[in-house]
């Protein structure tokens, strides 16, 4: 029993996760088919320097790498698969990236000041903070109606903070898809770069999750964009 107990606490505790699969139009795709394969597809692991260029898309050969480009629609949800689950607290937040002109989402490398953020949830605050994102093995965002139709990568980022409380303590997991986007606006946004959006300092990634009880949450990063 006592064997049982502790494999049971180290799932908890190396409850590492990737983003391989996508979701759309209720299907989930292959592993890593529409998904740049991670440097932790094995290991699961987090990034956690944010000036590393790994932040961005955590490619494991720059590129896309294999994967192909799904054709959406705006306004429809896209999702990924959570390879294990959401298993560490911390928010959850999407990005997107239009490639320019001449370029595809599988050619467009995602520099430059290009990724807006579409969505960030926040937590809860009570006896303890809790996180929307909990447990969860599928994660979806709503492309923006109001998206210029062209190609863009789509970045999933969970950001845990169980051991945010020192610097360079909190983890980065993030993926990127690539989609077609049509049937939507012309809006175009401008963005912030990846790495340089975010400082080892900010509020929202050196936070301190568990004493006293945080009773607010500033999520790192830029305002998320509306149409
Ligand atoms: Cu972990």
């Amino acid at each position: 029993m006592r064997t049982l107990a502790i494999v049971a606490l180290l799932g908890v505790t190396h409850a590492h996760y990737t983003f391989p699969g996508l979701v759309y139009n209720g299907v989930t795709e292959a592993d890593w088919a529409y998904v740049r394969k991670t440097t932790n597809f094995q290991s699961h692991g987090p990034v956690t320097n944010v000036q590393d260029s790994q932040i961005r898309c955590y490619e494991i050969e720059p590129g896309s790498n294999g994967a192909k480009t799904m054709a959406v629609k705006a306004g429809d949800a896209v999702g990924f698969r959570v390879d294990g689950a959401i298993q560490h607290p911390g928010p959850l937040a999407f990005y997107m990236a239009k490639a320019p002109a001449g370029q595809t989402a599988e050619s467009f490398s995602g520099d430059g000041a290009s990724w807006f953020k579409i969505y960030e949830d926040g937590p809860t605050f009570g006896e303890e903070i809790t996180w929307p994102s909990a447990g969860l093995k599928e994660v979806s965002v709503k492309i923006p109606t109001c998206l210029a139709e062209g190609y863009y990568l789509l970045r999933v980022e969970h950001i845990a903070l169980h051991s945010a409380g020192s610097s360079g303590g909190a983890q980065f997991y993030q993926a990127c898809a690539q989609l077609h986007v049509s049937g939507g606006g012309s809006k175009t946004f401008s963005g912030v770069s990846l790495p340089g959006a975010y400082k080892a300092s900010d509020p929202g990634i050196l936070f301190q999750l568990y004493w006293p009880t945080p009773t607010s949450y500033t999520n790192p990063g830029p305002a998320v964009v509306k149409c």
